[in-house]
């Protein structure tokens, strides 16, 4: 530890270092090209090799210990103790599994695919399948070593790493991972707006974070929804060994064109030759027409509608740039959390009697959309006057009470009712029933 920290580097880019060195050195490394192994590598494939190894020395080196992971986590000897394992999805690079671990709980493992695009057609060009299975792992070691140096809420988290070159296989580097989800665009879009919009925060915030971060701005090359996953109900990258933290260099401003299949966009080249936030700008506009277009509109509160255009025409022409972006979500934010998008409304809740010190039995009842519960109609409110107006404008609703439960902005959900039945007391509850529902039961019980 004294010694790494002598030189130079980090508990975390020595280990990125070792593996390096095992990978390069070990068996069938990087000597099986240059000294006079049976099957040397292509002279092309060689120089992929090498300049895969100088792009991770550069990130596995640069920095102190600072927002680095601590040194510790999940190892070989974890991996060798794991059960049930089954295939999560794979890449064009790498393959994930999903795997318990022997103390509880689950990781996800991540591996080079050995039968994935890259791989493949590396064969293809060098017929150097050793080779090219090393070439990928290269990938998978850059991208453990930017988890190691990335620490963010939006970046999955790295939970250990085996580099296993023992026995007479090659050597073989498994990242363990916090385990998520696959993101289902599909299912997303059928979820309340509020999750949505909070999808769609992670994702500004987790750009904020890569706009600004240690290593400097960090573009991500292959930006699409299949590299995310869930974790608790919070957006995660977690393919990032395809990123730069190179800005484009220019001599003069066409050299910084920014190309979409759909639009470009001029840019600026810089006094000292960079693309001037190029980054950046490649990020936003890509969350932009994968995220922001597909989670943002849809059945929103009306009177939000308007600050969210400006924010999908803001970022759709790049008028803003990623501080401004996060200013303008924080602003939908806290004009949601305060209630303050409620249009102004006559008084509802003078429609209904409250009973205080009940509430409905749980059961199956009517169901709305986007309901928060399979069984029922439960639905995020501001407080009971929204309720009040939810019920109104539903033929099926009698009554509703406001439970206990929070979204994560911390509004409550509220739960609506088809019938008057089932009453039970509970103290710190609230039922609300609609006057006309109310008499015309007592008409029937007459
Ligand atoms: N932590 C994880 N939990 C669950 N699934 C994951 C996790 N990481 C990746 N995946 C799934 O595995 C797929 C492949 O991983 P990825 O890192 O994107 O590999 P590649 O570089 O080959 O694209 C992803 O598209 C995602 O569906
Ligand atoms: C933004 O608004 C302007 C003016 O209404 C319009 O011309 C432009 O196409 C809009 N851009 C996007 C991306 O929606
Ligand atoms: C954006 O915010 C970061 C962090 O607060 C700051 O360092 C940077 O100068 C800001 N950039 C612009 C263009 O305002
Ligand atoms: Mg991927």
């Amino acid at each position: 530890m004294a010694a790494a920290r002598g030189a130079g580097l980090s508990a975390a880019a020595l280990l990125a270092l070792l593996a390096l060195l095992a990978l390069t050195a070990g068996r069938g490394g990087g000597g099986e090209g240059q000294r006079g192994s049976p099957h040397p590598l292509p002279p092309g494939l060689r120089e992929e090799l090498r300049q895969r190894r100088r792009d991770l020395r550069r990130l596995a080196g640069g920095g102190g210990e600072e927002g680095e992971a601590a040194a510790g986590g999940l190892g070989c000897g974890d991996l060798r103790l794991v059960t049930g394992v089954s295939v999560l999805g794979w890449g064009f690079t790498k393959v994930v599994s999903r795997a318990a671990l022997a103390g509880g709980g689950a990781v996800a493992l991540k591996s080079v695919h050995g039968a994935g695009r890259e791989v493949r057609q590396c064969v293809q060009r060098y017929g150097a399948p050793a080779g090219c299975r090393r070439l990928a792992a290269y990938k998978l070691l850059k991208e453990v070593t930017l988890l190691r140096r990335l620490q963010h809420p939006g970046i999955v988290q790295l939970r250990g790493q085996c580099y296993d070159n023992s026995g007479d296989a090659e050597i073989r580097v498994t990242a363990i991972l916090e385990l998520g989800s696959p993101l289902e665009m599909i299912q997303l879009l059928q979820t309340p707006w509020e999750e949505r919009f909070k999808i769609c925060l992670s994702l500004v915030k987790l750009l904020f974070y890569l706009a600004h971060s240690p290593l400097g701005s960090i573009v991500l090359l292959d930006f699409q929804p299949r590299q995310f996953v869930m974790v608790d109900g919070n957006l995660k990258v977690t393919d990032i060994d395809d990123v730069s933290t190179e800005e484009l260099s220019c001599k003069e401003d066409k050299d910084c064109t920014l190309d979409f299949p759909t639009k470009s966009f001029p840019l600026k080249c810089s006094a000292v030759g960079k693309c001037e936030g190029i980054n950046e700008k490649k990020n936003l506009f890509n969350a932009y027409r994968y995220f922001f277009t597909y989670l943002l509109p849809h059945s929103a509160p009306p009177a939000l509608r308007p600050f969210l255009s400006d924010i999908l025409n803001a970022t759709g022409d790049l008028r803003y740039g990623i501080n401004e972006t996060l200013k303008a979500f924080e602003k939908v934010l806290h004009l949601y959390k305060s209630g303050l998008y409620l249009q102004k409304r006559p008084l509802l809740l003078e429609d209904y009697i409250s009973l205080k010190g009940f509430r409905m039995v749980e059961r199956e009842d009517y169901k709305c959309w986007p309901s928060y519960s399979h069984l029922g109609c439960l639905l995020s409110v501001h407080g009971a006057e929204e309720a009040a107006a939810i019920c109104n404008s539903q033929m099926q609703c009698q009554s509703f009470i406001i439970t206990q439960q929070r979204t994560w902005t911390g509004r409550p959900l509220a739960s609506f009712q088809s019938s008057l039945t089932d009453l039970i007391p509970d103290t710190s509850a609230v039922v609300y029933i609609k006057r006309l529902a109310s008499s015309e039961e007592r008409l029937q019980r007459q």
